[in-house]
């Protein structure tokens, strides 16, 4: 399901890699605890073709101001290195929890290992947590290797079968395959919208004070239960799992008004919701009741989000044909 090795390729180059959402633990991932993640069927596209400047969708400036590209920009040197005509088509939106910026990591991890002889998926995935981190200066690689597996994974859990690991600053996350049942999800965009880095930051300091290992306790419980909820095909358990890791989002204190709202609109129609990713805005995800999936989409636009139904992509990072 990931997609084999990247093999070497000389520009000009198309990837195209998957958003994510976060099924259980976020945050909680990045103090070393149990994550889920579900690659989705939402995708950014990055084509690399020679060019007279460096630029990214006809702009020099954009370039400077994407802070993945520049710093890969900055990592590549300007020696040796031709100057390359960047642009992005994404149906992924943007600081909404759905990782876009996984996305992009990953698509241009693709690009640039591509270019440089090609290798395994391993590699990809830490090249790509390697700019989205460089970038965020936060964070764990949950996000940019489910853009690179794509289906489902795990991470810092015992189930499933061994992808990677990954390591930053003398901290190390396991990711495996979680095997996905292939089920049919809403995400909802709430139009609020916030930076991760501040989110990760204010959750860290939450968690400093004396409750903060008992709580991660009870994120690290709630993940393992909902894994095994998931791996068992259990709606039901998934969807209580669901719902106790809102409750524990909600005290860490990244939950929002709007997300309450959506949320609360899902319940009927769903098995179980909660706020997806960092939180303080961005995004829902909620596991639909079996023929209410229309009805619930429709809910969540009339109640201002932005909903989409998605399923796990089937594959992770990888090239594609470039357009002649
Ligand atoms: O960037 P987002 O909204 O998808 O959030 C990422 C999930 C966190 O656990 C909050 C941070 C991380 O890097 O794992």
């Amino acid at each position: 399901m990931s997609g084999g090795p990247i093999p070497a390729s000389p520009l000009p180059l198309a990837a195209r890699a998957p958003g994510k959402c976060i099924l259980f633990g976020e945050h909680a991932v990045v103090h070393g605890r149990p994550e889920l993640l579900l690659a989705i069927d939402l995708y950014t596209q990055l084509l690399a073709a020679p060019g007279e400047t460096m630029r990214l969708n006809g702009e020099a400036g954009a370039l400077r101001d994407n802070p993945y590209l520049s710093r890969a920009m900055e990592e590549i040197g300007a020696a040796g290195r031709p100057a390359i005509d960047w642009r992005t088509v994404s149906s992924i939106p943007r600081s909404a929890g759905l990782g876009s910026s996984a996305a992009l990591c990953a698509a241009l991890a693709t690009v640039l290992l591509a270019r440089q002889g090609g290798g395994e998926r391993a590699l990809l995935a830490e090249r790509a947590f390697r700019l989205e981190r460089g970038a965020q200066g936060v964070g764990s690689p949950g996000d940019t290797s489910a853009s690179v597996a794509g289906g489902l994974v795990s991470v810092n859990s015992s189930e499933g079968t061994l992808l990677w690991e990954v390591e930053a600053d003398g901290q190390r996350w396991t990711v495996r395959r979680v095997t996905d049942p292939g089920w049919v999800w809403v995400v909802c965009h709430s139009g609020v919208t916030r930076k991760t880095a501040d989110a990760v930051r204010a959750v860290g300091l939450r968690l400093a004070r004396p409750d903060g290992p008992a709580l991660l306790d009870r994120f690290a419980a709630t993940a393992t239960a909902g894994i095994a909820a998931v791996r068992s095909e259990d709606r039901e358990a998934t969807g209580r799992c669901l719902r106790e890791n809102q409750e524990l989002l909600r005290e860490v204190g990244v939950s929002h008004e709007r997300l309450e709202a959506l949320i609360a609109v899902a319940a009927p129609l769903s098995f179980g919701a909660k706020l997806t990713g960092a939180g303080a805005g961005g995004s829902i995800v909620a596991l639909p009741r079996p023929g209410r999936e229309v009805e619930l989409l429709q809910k969540l636009r009339a109640a201002g989000g932005r909903p989409f139904a998605v399923r796990a992509a089937p594959t992770g990072a990888t090239l594609v044909p470039a357009p002649p």
